[in-house]
């Protein structure tokens, strides 16, 4: 036993043979019923961190070239690696659209997609709409309208409506109810986003 072992008392298993039955994963108890033999047969787990890839995308206009580990979401890597932090983290799991961001002129939920699989993309973030320090429309109207509450949800639903607008610029409004139905908003600020949305796209060059 090591110094830095707890100072238990043996067990007929014991707990550097139940250690390495528990790395192999979920086999954990049924090799510590194994004898010796099978017991180092088993397969040896392998860390996912150890395994990273170049990723590069233009990211608002700017080329970015990072070495990130395969399991980095697009989401962590805008707001991680790139301190982009107007993409948000809210449900990690496709449901509210916090995360959204456009990618190749698509909104996508950045928190299941991965950095690796987005490399070589043109990525736009909330940070990228304003040019030459004015509002785009949709930042605009959204504050003329008062298309928000807390304010958790606004960057994904205003990329989503961006990228519902560039392509459908003069929707009805069952258009843009249908198109933003992914992105949820927790203060049902969803009058006032619709507003917004038609009254950009009113405002928007056709
Ligand atoms: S955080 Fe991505 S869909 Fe909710
Ligand atoms: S404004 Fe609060 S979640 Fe939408």
């Amino acid at each position: 036993m090591r110094d830095d072992e707890p100072n238990v008392p043996e067990a007929s298993v014991s707990r550097r043979a139940f250690l390495k039955g528990g790395a192999a994963a979920t086999g954990a108890l049924s090799s510590a019923l194994l004898p010796e033999t099978a017991e180092a047969q088993l397969p040896v787990a392998t860390t996912p961190d150890a395994r990273r890839t170049m990723v590069e995308m233009r990211v608002n206009g700017i080329p970015y070239r990072h070495e990130v580990p395969n399991h980095t979401t697009l989401l962590e890597f805008i707001r991680g690696d790139l301190k982009l932090t107007g993409a948000k983290a809210g449900c990690d799991r496709l449901q509210c659209g916090a995360c959204t961001v456009i990618v190749n002129g698509r909104n996508i939920y950045s928190c299941t997609a991965l950095a690796v699989e987005v490399s070589g993309a043109e990525v736009t973030t909330i940070e990228g709409l304003a040019k030459d320090n004015a509002l785009h429309p949709l930042q605009q109207a959204f504050i003329e309208h008062s298309g928000y509450q807390c304010g958790f949800c606004t960057s994904g639903q205003i990329l989503a409506a961006k990228a519902f607008l560039d392509r459908h610029p003069t929707p009805s409004e069952d258009d843009v109810r249908l198109a933003m139905s992914g992105n949820i908003c927790r203060c049902s600020a969803y009058k006032r986003i619709l507003e917004s949305v038609m009254a950009a796209s009113r405002a928007m060059p056709v």
